[in-house]
């Protein structure tokens, strides 16, 4: 970065002032305030946080539209060259895939993503990177659930498990890519089987969120449920009594540890084809890798860091460590639609 004057840096802190006037950031004001542009389907507050203190750091503004990765990238796709969206962040490996693949993203070199962001969780071509770990698990109930008795998804389709499984239904995208990790372990067919058993075991026919099934649990309808690790956080750390009784009733198995590993998938983010503001991008998705945001994510959300020297939080860490699967994430995109397909011929609404 070379210096300013000081009279520049203070017209600079005048404008970002005046650009933050009235609360509503305007995408697209082409006012000298250096500024990137936002497309995300992540929701938490921490993300907040983070843009904050960039902002306060780099002075560049941080225009934010949120809506879920499908609204998003229908978006992009009707804004083409017009698009004021510098990055698109989403909550899955599979649709940032999907947003390569439209011709929405663009190929980035740097050198602090490339050596930050391990291979297995990020675009080999360098159109996206992820920024965030998800473990997907099997929450059982600590009453009716020996601990040991269930050690690897493919137990799910097994016949003691009948009438106890929960799961959110197959229209959820942490699920088809789950099965895209079966397909890439067994083949389709021995999938297919799979998912056809664990069909079998439901306790109910597929519905909620990854909270519900927890839920479901602590309802005594179903004992044995697959959940995202930081859902168990939140609800750990809920305001309200009730929930955090759910997450306290449940164990924590993380899957194939004797084999492969546990599946995991990322949030993720890539800058936009059209990025008026590439460079700003570039810097916000460094930012969003530096040690200090990735322990304000682990901290405040439960999610595992993807930079794999800083830690867990303490809650997620006291689950024990476990072993990744390391499919590569480029797979979930690859496969997604073998795995909706397969989900419905199976029957898994
Ligand atoms: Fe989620």
């Amino acid at each position: 970065m070379s210096t300013r004057g000081s009279g520049a840096r203070l017209l600079l802190a005048a404008a970002i002032l005046l650009g933050s006037v009235g609360g509503v950031s305007a995408i697209g004001t082409s006012d000298a305030v250096p500024q990137v542009s936002v497309y995300t389907h992540r929701h938490y507050e921490v993300d907040q946080m983070i843009f904050d203190s960039f902002t306060e750091l780099s002075g560049i503004r941080v225009n934010i539209v949120s809506a879920s990765a499908d609204e998003l990238i229908q978006r992009l796709i009707a804004e083409g060259e017009q698009t004021r969206a510098d990055l698109l962040i989403t909550v899955d490996a599979g649709r940032l895939h999907r947003a390569k693949a439209a011709d929405l993203l663009q190929r980035i070199t740097s050198v602090t993503l490339e050596t930050r962001v391990p291979e297995h969780l990020r675009d080999p071509e360098g159109y996206w990177f992820g920024l965030t770990k998800r473990a997907r698990v099997i929450a059982t109930s600590i009453e009716r659930v020996a601990e040991g008795s269930i050690l690897r998804y493919e137990d799910l389709s097994a016949p003691e498990w009948r009438g106890r499984v929960a799961v959110r239904s197959s229209s959820n995208i942490y699920n088809q890519s789950l099965v895209v990790s079966m397909i890439a372990a067994h083949g389709i067919e021995s999938a297919k089987a799979w998912a056809s058993g664990l069909v079998d075991n439901l306790a109910r026919e597929p519905k909620g969120n990854d909270r519900d099934q927890m839920k479901a649990i602590a309802a005594g309808v179903a004992d044995v449920a697959l959940v995202n690790t930081y859902y168990v956080g939140l609800l750990l750390t809920s305001d309200s009594v009730e929930e955090r009784r759910v997450a306290e009733g449940v164990r924590i198995v993380f899957p194939n540890t004797v084999d492969r590993g546990t599946h995991v998938n990322v949030s993720g983010a890539g800058v936009t084809a059209f990025a008026p503001n590439r460079e700003n991008a570039i810097r916000l998705l460094e930012y969003m890798i530096s040690d200090e945001s990735q322990a304000a994510y682990a901290a405040a959300n439960f999610e595992y860091p993807v930079v794999s020297d800083v830690p867990p939080s303490k809650i997620v860490a006291a689950w024990g460590s476990f072993v990744e699967d390391i499919l590569p994430l480029t797979e979930l995109g690859r496969l997604n639609s073998d795995a909706v397909r397969l989900m419905d011929e199976v029957g898994w609404k």
